[in-house]
């Protein structure tokens, strides 16, 4: 047996392969796993000649090649084979393994198998890992839940492999257990609004512009360069916009069938979201969009037999002017997705006992993730100066951007319900902005109602908070009785 490795990595699809290969080129040996051994061969003949790896389809021997304590990269398809990988390599784990789950693993699976592998003495990492295939290779952005003792062991071949951003790595610990793959689920519940909402600004320029690809490129470049909407995303769409289709000579986004997949993370954030108690109705709202799309073939019928269905004309504007506008909603829009999702990470960390540093997490979400933008400055610099923010919108730079924006954010939506633009994640932003700085609510309605109908009880403007009251709603006067309408 040769020199042992400083590094195991089991999965060898393309992110496994790219991070092997991120990992071998800072210096490290790795050791590879893989069940199917063409794979191994294939990547050992291929992008791993030559190099500083290992490979085996074996599990012990995998666990053998490693120098202690061991680390052991898991890149598999999260869920039940996860926990199926943990099954066959235990009763091979000695107590020091580091276990460094890189999967868009469930936080939850995350918590319950750090509990129970700690029982054994051996440490679980949860580890977020943005960036797709290119950031595993370049350097993605990393997300660490884990014990400090498992981040001693792991911050110097993590950082050495993460992206660079603004004189930083992207790489922290975050928390413990599963805050890692938390902050990682927020970010792609980000991603999921984020994209719906240049989906909408596509849809606005596309049907209600009447925009060429091209043109549309052109104007995602320009914002692209800007401080407000600068990012990975807008970059990519500003790519995506101007690609032909090899067959049709079409433009390829034209060609693409208008029904989005997902693989359950936006769905889960939301969840979350239900379950922490906090708003962040722009990402569900992208959830919901997506299942909408899925619906192909509903759509179409609807759109038959719904009155009024096309998008209509919007009249003689000024194009310069009305992308000026739909730049101020994307901003005011990005700047609320943000709000909520870091709104979610600040609720969870309180009841889970993190301790995440939200500045931090913008810091190691300026480099190498999918949600990537030149915004995350001054989100850093806004909780770096207020630890303690309850939501970003109140931060005093924040709220001189939402007062710069806010008309053109409503004229755009506004024109886009009236002419039929179906804009789920732009509307709801404005929705969640307008209660959240409304200082009256109707809600007082919705506590009457429950008390008429189930006794819930209310509080009063006029008693201590918490002090409950239930009122005799039923007098003659305003007692409902089934003769009082038509069924
Ligand atoms: C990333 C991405 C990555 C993946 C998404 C796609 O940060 O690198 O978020 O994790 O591309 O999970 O998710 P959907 O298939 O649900 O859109």
């Amino acid at each position: 047996m040769g020199v042992k490795a400083d590094i195991g990595i089991a999965g060898l699809a393309v992110m496994g392969a790219n991070l092997a290969l991120n990992f071998e080129s800072k210096g490290n040996r790795v050791a590879l796993y893989n069940r199917s051994e063409d794979k191994l061969e294939y990547f050992m003949n291929s992008a791993g000649k030559g190099k500083n790896f290992q490979a085996t389809s074996s599990i012990p021997e995998f666990l053998g090649m490693l120098e202690h304590p061991r680390k052991i990269i898991l890149l598999i398809r999260s869920g039940k084979p996860v926990d199926d990988f943990i099954r066959n390599m235990e009763p091979h784990l000695v107590p020091g393994d580091i276990i460094i789950d890189a999967g868009n693993s469930f936080y939850r699976d995350t918590q319950r198998r750090a509990e129970h592998l700690k029982k054994r003495g051996v440490e679980y990492v949860g580890l977020g890992i943005s960036g797709g295939e290119e950031g595993a290779f370049y350097g993605p952005s990393l997300m660490a839940g884990c014990s400090e003792k498992a981040w001693k062991e792991l911050e110097g071949p993590l950082n050495a492999i993460a992206a660079k951003a603004e004189g930083k790595t992207c790489c922290a610990r975050v928390g413990t257990d599963g805050a890692g793959h938390f902050v990682k689920m927020i970010h792609n519940g980000i991603e999921y609004a984020d994209m719906q909402l240049i989906a909408e600004a596509y849809a606005y320029m596309r049907d209600g512009l009447k925009m060429t690809p091209d043109e549309m490129s052109r104007a995602f470049e320009r914002w692209n360069t800007t401080p407000e909407l600068g990012s990975y995303l807008i970059g990519i769409t500003a790519n995506i916009l101007k690609k032909k289709d090899a067959d049709t000579g079409n433009y390829l986004v034209d060609m693409i069938l208008d029904t989005a997949g997902q693989k359950g993370t936006g769905k889960w954030t939301s969840e979350a979201a239900f379950d922490l108690s906090v708003s962040t109705p722009t990402i569900a709202e992208s959830v919901f969009a997506r299942i909408v799309s899925s619906l192909k073939e509903e759509r179409m019928e609807a759109y038959e037999l719904l009155p009024g269905c096309e998008v209509k004309e919007l009249g003689r504007v000024s194009r310069t002017q009305e992308l000026e506008k739909l730049k101020h909603a994307l901003t005011a829009a990005k700047l609320c997705v943000f709000a909520q999702g870091f709104s979610l990470i600040t609720t969870a960390a309180k009841a889970f006992k993190w301790e995440i540093d939200p500045a931090e997490v913008a810091d190691i979400w300026q480099g190498g993730c999918i949600i990537r933008a030149a915004m995350l400055t001054d989100i850093a610099k806004a909780y770096r100066k207020d630890p303690k923010l309850e939501n970003l919108l109140l931060s005093p730079v924040f709220r001189n951007t939402l007062a710069t924006v806010n008309s053109d954010w409503r004229n755009i939506a506004s024109y886009c319900i009236r002419s039929n633009i179906a804009i789920p994640a732009l509307s709801s932003t404005i929705a969640y902005y307008d209660s959240f700085r409304t200082a009256k609510l109707p809600a007082n309605m919705i506590q009457a109602l429950r008390d008429y109908f189930g006794s819930h009880m209310f509080e009063r403007i006029d008693a201590p908070r918490g002090k409950m009251f239930h009122a005799e709603w039923f007098d003659s006067a305003t007692k409902i009785t089934s003769t009082d309408y038509n069924v």
